[in-house]
């Protein structure tokens, strides 16, 4: 997967990012998943309510959300090596796992729609406008009615680079014009996440609804 508007080839760049650092060491490796839940507690989600976790690397929100009883999970991702990871971990058998490109989704086009969509730190590392509305096309063509989108991305005074990457910072009002008015937030807060060199990261976490 190659990126047409960049010499980089993103999914080695991320492959190579899981495959050289242990879990636990990652930039972007939370021991405490509260803020996400936080906001997932007010979707009121069943048991089978379908999620969907883009960018979903290797992250332990999926064995959290096992852990809790949501069976109905796909977990999607650029890097084929982070999921891969997540398999060996929880079980091939417990999740669907997707590889493709948030910002050139060729599989994500053809997945039934989802209840919950969660995005930590992905969209933040798409800089191009072009792949932004790509994203958020397949967001709005893939959520229900009535369904939840949870974004946790870097804000204003935080961090400009993660892994390597450029990254855009993100406030409320930039959700919202890419949602459109049919989402409407019901809740948001700003969290500072310690990274395991402890060294403090800023995000803004926002749950939309869609009417
Ligand atoms: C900073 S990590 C966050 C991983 C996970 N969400 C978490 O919170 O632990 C960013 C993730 O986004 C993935 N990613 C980056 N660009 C992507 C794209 N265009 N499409 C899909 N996944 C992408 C990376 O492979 C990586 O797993």
């Amino acid at each position: 997967m190659k990126n047409d508007h960049s010499e980089i080839n993103y999914q080695a760049h991320w492959d190579a990012a899981y495959t050289r650092t242990p879990n636990e060491k990652l930039g972007w490796y939370e021991e405490d998943l509260s803020p996400t839940f936080q906001l997932l507690d007010k979707c009121h989600a069943l048991p089978q309510s379908k999620m969907l976790i883009a960018g979903a690397g290797s992250t332990t929100l999926v064995d959290e959300l096992l852990n809790k009883g949501f069976s109905n999970l796909i977990a999607t991702d650029i890097s084929q090596v982070s999921l891969t990871y997540l398999i060996d971990r929880v079980g091939s058998n417990k999740i669907e796992t997707i590889v493709d490109d948030l910002s050139q989704p060729e599989k994500l086009t053809e997945i039934e729609s989802v209840d919950i969509w969660i995005d930590r730190a992905v969209l933040h590392f798409l800089m191009d406008k072009n792949d932004q509305d790509i994203y958020f096309e397949l967001l709005k063509s893939k959520l229900k009615s009535g369904g939840f989108a949870l974004f946790a991305e870097f804000t204003a005074g935080g961090a400009t680079k993660c892994c390597g990457l450029p990254i855009q910072q993100y406030e409320n009002h930039q959700f919202s014009e890419k949602l459109g008015n049919d989402f409407q937030m019901v809740d948001t807060f700003e969290h500072t996440y310690y990274n395991p060199n402890g060294d403090p990261r800023k995000y803004i976490y926002s749950l939309f609804k869609r009417s």
